[in-house]
């Protein structure tokens, strides 16, 4: 009798012990998650591999994919402010690493610390320091990145070139010398799209002008805006602008890119998600069907910017927001996402053999190039910045006057607390 009791319990702890953990670890998520961003249309598949493997670990969540269209977040910025004012903030939302995040929503205090996550996933050793340094200030870190997007591209298809008998420029007085007869052959020399197009391509063109050292000082506020540094860059500006296309402001930036595809244009500058789009959506192969370069005069020099998304506070499905930055932070989630997107992983283990040629030759300059950071997607300078910096390129693309907008910018800096 006792013999057969003691057996029982054995039986019962065992099972006990068994089931336990389990009971620990699947605790079954269920509800909403609202994610938020201007990932829509053509930019959408990336995102959408990413929302496959949340609902395979959870597939009781209900993932609402609230996005607001327009590249680089014109809209969707607007959207996300309104809404985290008015107190309904989505439960995970996207925004670049740097000021955007950092000098906005944690200046704040609307960001909740993920540092307890970086440290449970093992993300402290996995995401480049500098990244993390982007991420986080004294107080925490306050998104997961997804991704390591390039800004100074240029773009071309070099069947096309050869046709025009013209090489890719190195720098932009190589770009000055051939633009005039491209434009005599009835073709556009530099595609360009709506206004945010515009401080994309003045990103890439100061860089050029004022080199990365000088690039870095203006942002630590070392240098000043209305210097002669300053100025020259938006002289440079100005005369490239002479060879882009009249109606850039009513095409989206795929628009433009669709422009060197067609053989409208010879080339195009943009951030790498261009390569995304011809892969993805265009079935393009790198390399073959089209070509990349630094945009010119920036050889050697990567000017980065990365996606990332966050935890804002008060959020109303919490444990189902954590869960998606789990995916987003994992090597799973990363190599599934960024062959999508045309961006390299934020992490240093990633598989490269799941990204094709230019996502291969972007990880390899990113490991030796100077980097440094965009302005145009978030990185440099903080939204109230930003947003005077869209007034004062729609002035100079109607007065072309590089002196008042070196000094706009100026007062824009002092105004938005750089150097302080
Ligand atoms: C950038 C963003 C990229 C891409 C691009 C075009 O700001 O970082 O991921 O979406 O805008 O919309």
């Amino acid at each position: 009798m006792k013999k057969a009791f003691a057996k029982i319990l054995i039986v019962m702890v065992a099972a006990l012990l068994l089931s336990a953990p389990q009971n620990a670890v699947a605790k079954e998520l269920s509800g909403d998650l609202e994610i938020f961003s201007w990932w829509a249309g053509d930019e959408g598949p990336a995102l959408q591999a990413l929302i496959d493997i949340y609902k395979k670990q959870n597939p009781k969540v209900e993932v609402i994919n609230a996005t607001v269209t327009g590249g680089s977040g014109v809209n969707a910025k607007a959207v996300l402010k309104t809404r985290m004012l008015g107190g309904e903030p989505p439960d995970s939302f996207q925004v670049h690493a740097g000021q955007e995040l950092i000098g906005t929503w944690v200046k704040a205090d609307r960001m909740e610390d993920l540092t307890p996550l970086f440290k449970e996933m093992g993300w402290m050793d996995v995401f480049p320091k500098g990244l993390v340094k982007l991420i986080g200030t004294d107080k925490g870190i306050w998104s997961v990145p997804v991704n390591i997007h390039r800004s100074n591209v240029l773009w071309y298809v070099p069947a096309n070139l050869k046709k025009w008998g013209v090489e890719v420029p190195n720098n932009w007085n190589d770009f000055l010398a051939i633009a005039p007869k491209l434009k005599a052959k009835g073709i556009v020399p530099l595609a360009l799209a709506q206004n945010w197009t515009a401080n994309h391509l003045w990103e890439s063109v100061a860089l050029a002008a004022v080199g990365a050292d000088n690039w870095d000082a203006l942002w630590s506020g070392k240098l000043k805006f209305n210097s002669p540094e300053g100025v020259k860059a938006w002289e440079l500006f100005g005369k490239v602008l002479e060879f882009t296309n009249a109606d850039a402001s009513s095409l989206s930036w795929q628009q433009a890119t669709d422009m060197v595809i067609d053989g409208r244009a010879a080339f195009n500058i943009m951030g790498d998600w261009a390569a995304g789009y011809m892969v993805t959506t265009k079935k393009m192969a790198p390399g073959k069907d089209f070509g990349w370069a630094a945009s010119p005069g920036t050889s050697g020099k990567f000017m980065f910017l990365a996606d990332s998304f966050c935890l804002p506070k008060g959020v109303a499905h919490r444990d189902n927001a954590i869960a998606w930055l789990k995916v987003l932070g994992s090597k799973e989630g990363s190599d599934a996402f960024n062959p999508i997107k045309g961006s390299i992983s934020a992490r240093v283990d990633s598989d490269l053999s799941k990204y094709n040629d230019y996502l291969q030759s972007a990880a390899a300059d990113f490991g030796k190039d100077r980097v440094v950071g965009s302005l145009a997607h978030g990185v440099a300078a903080n939204e109230t910045f930003m947003g005077g910096f869209a007034s004062v390129m729609e002035m100079f693309l109607k007065t072309k006057n590089a002196k008042a907008a070196a000094a706009a910018c100026q007062q824009l800096a002092d105004k938005a607390g750089i150097g302080r």
